[in-house]
């Protein structure tokens, strides 16, 4: 069976879907022994293909979304979105655009799984879901790894159960979109679990590898979390102001600026961007909308991606998907490899 590769830094560059993991920053966090993945989310097939051509020599990873089994309630589903879409109306007025068509697609998938046969990375990463029998096989064909994220240890037993070769284990402190299988509604936190009680609890019911997520910045995290049995940490935030991230200006002035002693903003968990609980700076949009948004992913993605991209190209941080997990403040703007291996040698002087 394939495995995690072992890494000389136990350090991953995590998968960051619209912008932030680009091919430089798979390369350089590779080339300075720990590793990186790109992030096939959103990409179409093309654009992923594009990517890998431009690959780095070292093991990479690739994290796919995987659509969430469909909704039994398909007219309550529309309903839901189209009052929403009605709540926005102003916000798309008042950046000049129409909202997008709230489709409900697939993101791709089985062309992007195509793709990654033809590519062959070491590991390939699924989020949201558990793949179908006919997906599961198709993913075999990669060759690579396959990692599976989880949020509880039964999304962990269910995914070990299915076969997977090791395990994304995120705690309530990441960055970006929360991988629960299962979103129903309601308060968007509900069942996060820290990740120093999640790493534990996971370790305890298998010996797959795992990769352990959320909140990690620093050496001394990044020993704290393969002290408690982790492979390697696998750090979003901590990469997002690298110069080789794609990370949108907006987005890294917003990183930048709220994280000085004046106007700290704190990270909420919202749906109110796509439709799925993911944490970001709090803002304008996510104190209208949290409240309101339906959990209706990914057809909120595609509906306020218009007001969301206008809001970046004027430089205005309070209509923007700000991913960032918890200890973003504590996170650095440096070059990847520099980071990679800072976080080697603190992880050494801890004591791993
Ligand atoms: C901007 C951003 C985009 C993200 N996109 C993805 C993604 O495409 N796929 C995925 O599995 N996780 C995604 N995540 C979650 C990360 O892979 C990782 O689990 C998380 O960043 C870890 O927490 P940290 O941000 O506190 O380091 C994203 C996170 C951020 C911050």
């Amino acid at each position: 069976m394939p495995t995690v590769p072992p890494l000389d830094v136990p350090v991953i560059a995590a998968p960051m879907a619209g912008g932030p993991s680009t091919p430089a920053l798979v390369a350089a966090a590779g080339e300075a022994g720990g590793m990186g993945f790109l992030a096939g989310g959103y990409l179409s097939a093309a654009a992923l293909d594009a990517q890998l051509d431009d690959r780095s020599a070292r093991p990479y990873g690739v994290n796919l979304f995987l659509p969430a089994a469909p909704d039994p309630d398909l007219a309550a589903r529309r309903a839901a979105v189209a009052a929403y879409a009605a709540r926005l109306a102003p916000e798309a007025a008042r950046y000049g655009v129409e909202l997008g068509e709230p489709r409900a697609d697939d993101d791709a998938v089985d062309e992007k799984i195509a793709v990654l046969a033809r590519h062959r990375p070491a590991v390939v990463s699924v989020t949201f879901a558990l793949p179908s029998a006919a997906r599961y096989a198709a993913l075999r064909e990669t060759g690579a790894a396959l990692v599976a994220t989880v949020t509880s240890v039964d999304e962990a037993r269910v995914a070990q159960e299915q076969g997977f070769d090791g395990l994304w284990v995120q705690g309530a402190e990441a960055g970006g979109h929360r991988g629960v299988h299962h979103d129903p509604g309601g308060d968007a936190e509900q069942g996060a679990v820290p990740l120093a009680d999640l790493l534990p609890a996971v370790r305890a019911t298998t010996d797959l590898p795992l990769i352990a997520a959320g909140g990690l910045v620093d050496g001394a995290d990044v020993a704290r979390v393969v002290a408690a049995g982790a492979v390697a940490a696998g750090l979003g935030t901590a990469f997002l102001r690298c110069p080789e991230a794609g990370t949108s200006a907006t987005h890294r002035a917003a990183l930048r600026s709220s994280s000085g002693t004046d106007g700290v903003r704190e990270t909420v968990v919202t749906r109110a961007f796509t439709g799925r609980p993911a944490r970001a700076l709090a803002n304008r949009f996510t104190a209208a909308y949290s409240a309101d948004a339906p959990p209706c992913y990914p057809e909120l993605h595609h509906l306020t991606r218009p007001v969301r991209a206008a809001a970046s190209s004027a430089g205005d941080p309070e209509a923007l998907h700000l991913w960032a997990g918890t200890a973003y403040a504590r996170a650095t703007e440096e070059p990847a490899g520099e980071l990679v291996a800072r976080l080697g040698r603190e992880c050494r002087d801890a004591g791993r």
